[in-house]
């Protein structure tokens, strides 16, 4: 039996089968590549989520971390730690946001900002207790706790876990008139993904943001956008909210805060909703922790000394361009922004999986979601030979 097969093996019979990965089994990773068990490399079109947007491995942040693992991991929020207040300052330089709430997870980040919002609504907007209402739209994905689930429409992420967290409202994603209607005195915020990932690559029409915006400065609704897959430089800016023109007043950010090393994510704000939480009404024993805030720290710096939101923009167009101009007739669309792109395939084409399988044979790492669509999002610093190899291997797989 092949090393791979018996880690595969011991996978299946010991762990909870709550994933179906791709049968490969990697071992080492350094840029956009990672490799397997048998020394086959790969190109990573994924980045574990957008968590390794930085590329795998990247040199500065290792050494960041490995610098500050031998000089200190963890004091918990009992005592203070002198990497914190940088990465607020620098996170704060980079984003404009005036207050800042580090967790360890995205969804974590999600239920911060959900405890914020609903104590800013008692307190700040008047609500009655108990009736705060937030509106998130159909098809979002927030991650998987309890109370997140309990307003996701997908029924694999839903059914069976209740009873539900109560106090959300759906409507469908890009439907300004829904969104309107939706509104009542009791809504204390809106919870939107600027694009919607694991929908599979969903944009809005223009000007959907720009309303939702003014619906919430109108209403004294808070808008969180969920940028913990878009934020960051996926979308060739630093924030998807910047294509839309608009500001979120929450801004929830995760995965590539660490380029993949470590969980990080935050909560950014205005002083006004952070504000409401006193000591002891919100924590985690490892959030803004010492070894977190370093690791932090040095993924945003190369994010953009390192001029990779530049090169998501410029390596996204590429790579989008050079999908549009394969002619194949089960391609249904070819979706994207950024390097967060999608080639939804049609019904027809017997599901996306046995695609991103013939890829990973080619040497190229993809996800299939929602049955039909492929996933692309390779780390940002991708070049422009690896997009064009990239687009050859699709290209043989899909005509
Ligand atoms: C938009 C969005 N929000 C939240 C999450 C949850 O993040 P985590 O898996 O770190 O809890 C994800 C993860 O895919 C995401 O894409």
């Amino acid at each position: 039996m092949s090393t791979s097969a018996r880690l595969i093996d011991t996978e299946q019979r010991l762990g909870a089968h709550n994933y179906k990965p791709l049968d490969v089994v990697l071992t080492r990773g350094e840029g956009v590549y990672v490799w397997d068990t048998d020394g086959k490399r790969y190109l990573d079109c994924l980045s574990a989520y957008s968590a390794v947007n930085q590329g795998h491995c990247h040199p500065k942040i290792l050494a960041a971390m490995v610098e500050q693992a031998g000089k200190l991991t963890l004091t918990s929020r009992a005592f203070r730690n002198d990497q914190l207040a940088h990465l607020y300052e620098e996170l704060a330089a980079l984003t404009g946001s005036h207050k800042i709430l580090p967790m360890n997870s995205g969804a974590e980040a999600v239920e911060t900002a959900i405890k914020a919002v609903r104590k800013w609504g008692y307190e700040v907007k008047g609500v009655p207790e108990g009736k705060a209402e937030i509106i998130v739209c159909s098809d979002n994905f927030h991650g998987r706790t309890l109370s997140i689930i309990s307003f996701s429409t997908d029924p694999d992420a839903r059914s069976g876990f209740g009873p539900y967290t109560p106090g959300f409202r759906t409507v469908p994603f890009g439907d300004a008139e829904a969104f309107a209607a939706a509104i009542n005195e009791n809504t204390v915020a809106a919870l939107i993904e600027p694009i919607q990932g694991e929908a599979g690559v969903i944009i809005p029409q223009p000007g959907y943001f720009k309303t939702v915006r003014q619906l919430c400065t109108d209403n004294k609704v808070t808008l969180i956008l969920d940028e913990i897959q878009t934020g960051l430089g996926r979308t060739g800016k630093l924030l998807a909210e910047e294509h839309e023109g608009i500001e979120a007043d929450v801004t929830l950010i995760g995965k590539a805060l660490s380029g993949g090393f470590y969980p990080v994510s935050a909560v950014l704000s205005n002083s006004e909703v952070l504000g409401v939480l006193k000591p002891g009404q919100h924590g985690s024993t490892f959030g803004g922790n010492p070894l977190a805030c370093a690791v932090a720290r040095a993924a945003l710096k190369v994010l953009t000394e390192e001029d990779m939101i530049g090169n998501a923009e410029r390596m996204g167009d590429y790579f989008l361009e050079g999908l549009r101009s394969i002619r194949s007739n089960i391609v249904k669309e070819v979706r994207g922004r950024g390097l967060m792109m999608a080639v939804e395939l049609v019904p027809e084409a017997g599901g996306a999986r046995q695609y991103c399988y013939a890829l990973k044979d080619l040497g190229l790492l993809a996800k299939d979601t929602h049955e039909n669509t492929i996933r692309l999002a390779p780390p940002l610093v991708i070049t422009k030979d690896q997009v064009e190899w990239a687009v050859e291997q699709i290209e043989k797989i899909i005509v």
